[in-house]
């Protein structure tokens, strides 16, 4: 951030753009028709009819120039290869292990985790859950006890480390079930389903602490580390002078086990796995090559393995760390300054507009969120994501399970997005708000057991004020307020 001589502050690119992408930009006709041929479900949307694909920052981030250059130099020996001992030694640096394995992906790390590390019966304490990780940590037999401190479900508290676990809660979960089923802890930085929450430095070490008594290992998913260290750095009292990289190092030096998607923080489409100590990595390392690829490749192209050690340090760059941060704590208060509901303080990932209050006509099953982000879709041609009831699965009883949360998340991929877009999406959203109670809720019209918010098929219902027509009544709103269908 830069102050402005009138006192504002400035999110300021210290990048510049080399290459480009054309964007389409369909008219609100073809947007209605994409969502209902996609089952109001953002993700079976093609990019073809959309302008801003907001739907995520995994894989989308733009890579930088060293990223590409060192892609080009990669070495693609099934095994042995040069280019994954790069990405060791960059690993080295960044978190200080000494043990590596690769993985295709973040959920390909979280099914190798799970594979070696849960047992049936298990219970895997985390700060927050993260839909495949869950998913993973079910299928092996596990349950997932979340528990965050309660201020992590308050969208409008300003509490800076909604992340934190809970450690009453924690000490609880170890009474009840005992550490021998507990295979680790798991924390997550910058919690993505609450909204892109950090957790705390000093959290983490009274997490660590509790760990060591009852002689737990600690996992972290790192996937969005470099945004939980970047506000660790500007919230947290101590780590002002410390820099990203040194944060960083820090947490890595609290862990036991790290795993992340590198999809997100590195900005390339790989994963790793690493540890402290070679008994854990013993257990895992014969999995990689049944499940992912060699240990020097893991299911990963090579490219995208050197691309991933130029882009582990790269994320520890101050201005690199802070580009997605800043421009999102912008984006959210042009939000705020137009009324609009979201999770605050800004966190990472991106906005995140709480459809319980937008909707406050809607009940967790008609999905105020799934029909928000549809909603959004129609009236500006942005993808975002369903992040509430759409994105849980139903118990094994079938029963729903609500969100606490109904969140639309409107992500903000790293160096990819300018302010013109940003000024964009926030003027269509806040028309939107004006006319909220047209949107209606969301009933499934096809629902797939497992992870149903990537495939699912959902139709439009009627609630409140609105229509079973509410997304031909809004288009029509739409076209009466805006003459070129834009
Ligand atoms: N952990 C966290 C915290 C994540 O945000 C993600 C992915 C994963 C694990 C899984 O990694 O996609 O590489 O397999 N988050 C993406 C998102 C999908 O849109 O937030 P993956």
């Amino acid at each position: 951030m830069i102050k402005l001589s009138d006192g504002r502050n400035l999110p300021l690119d210290m990048h510049k753009v080399k290459v480009v992408q054309r964007l389409p930009f369909p008219l609100i006709e073809q947007r209605l028709a994409a969502i209902r041929e996609g089952g109001f479900n953002t993700f079976m949307l093609r990019t073809r009819d959309m302008f801003l694909d907001m739907l995520t920052d995994s894989g989308t981030n733009a890579q930088s120039d060293a990223q590409l250059a060192a892609s080009m130099e990669s070495d693609d020996a099934y095994a042995g290869s040069e280019s994954f001992f790069k990405m060791v030694d960059a690993v080295q640096d960044v978190f200080g292990y000494n043990y590596v394995l690769p993985a295709h992906q973040g959920r390909a790390a979280e099914h190798l985790i799970a594979k070696g590390l849960v047992k049936p019966g298990d219970v895997i304490p985390m700060n927050q859950h993260f839909t495949t990780t869950k998913a993973h940590l079910v299928l092996a037999g596990a349950t997932v006890e979340e528990i965050c401190t309660d201020e992590g479900y308050n969208p409008d508290s300003g509490c800076l480390f909604k992340g934190n676990m809970d450690i009453d809660k924690l000490n609880q979960v170890i009474a009840r079930h005992g550490a021998d089923k507990i295979p680790f802890i798991r924390m997550e930085s910058t919690a993505n389903l609450l909204g892109g929450q950090p957790f705390s430095m000093a959290n983490l070490k009274e997490v660590r602490a509790i760990a060591d008594k009852h002689k737990i290992p600690l996992l972290v998913d790192t996937s969005l580390i470099t945004d939980n260290a970047y506000m660790i750095k500007h919230r947290e009292a101590g780590y002002e002078k410390c820099s990203v990289a040194e944060i960083i190092k820090e947490i890595g030096s609290i862990a036991d086990i790290i795993y992340m998607s590198g999809r997100k923080s590195t900005t390339s489409r790989a994963g790793l796995i690493t540890m402290r100590e070679k008994k854990i990595y013993d257990q895992l390392a014969p999995l990689v090559p049944v499940y992912e690829g060699f240990l020097t490749y893991g299911g990963i192209s090579t490219r995208e393995i050197e691309s991933m050690a130029v882009g582990l340090r790269e994320m520890t760059e101050e201005n690199c760390a802070g580009c997605a941060v800043e421009l999102i704590e912008y984006f959210v208060s042009r939000l705020i300054d137009k009324g609009i509901p979201v999770v605050k303080p800004a966190g990472g990932v991106g906005a995140h507009i709480d459809a319980l209050r937008f909707l406050p006509h809607l009940d967790h099953q008609q999905y105020p969120a799934g029909a928000l982000a549809a909603a959004i879709f129609i009236c500006s041609g942005v993808r975002g994501m369903e992040r509430g009831t759409v994105s849980m699965d139903r118990d094994v009883d079938g029963t729903e399970l609500i969100s606490e949360l109904e969140l639309v998340r409107l992500a903000v991929p790293r160096r990819a997005f300018t302010m013109s877009h940003i000024e964009y999406v926030v003027d269509r959203v806040a028309w939107l708000y004006k006319h909220r109670e047209m949107i209606g809720g969301l009933a499934w019209e096809n629902e797939p057991k497992m992870l149903r918010f990537f495939i699912g098929r959902l139709k439009p219902i009627a609630a409140g004020q609105a229509s079973a027509n509410w997304d031909e009544e809004l288009a029509q709103a739409f076209i009466h307020d805006f003459s070129r269908n834009m």
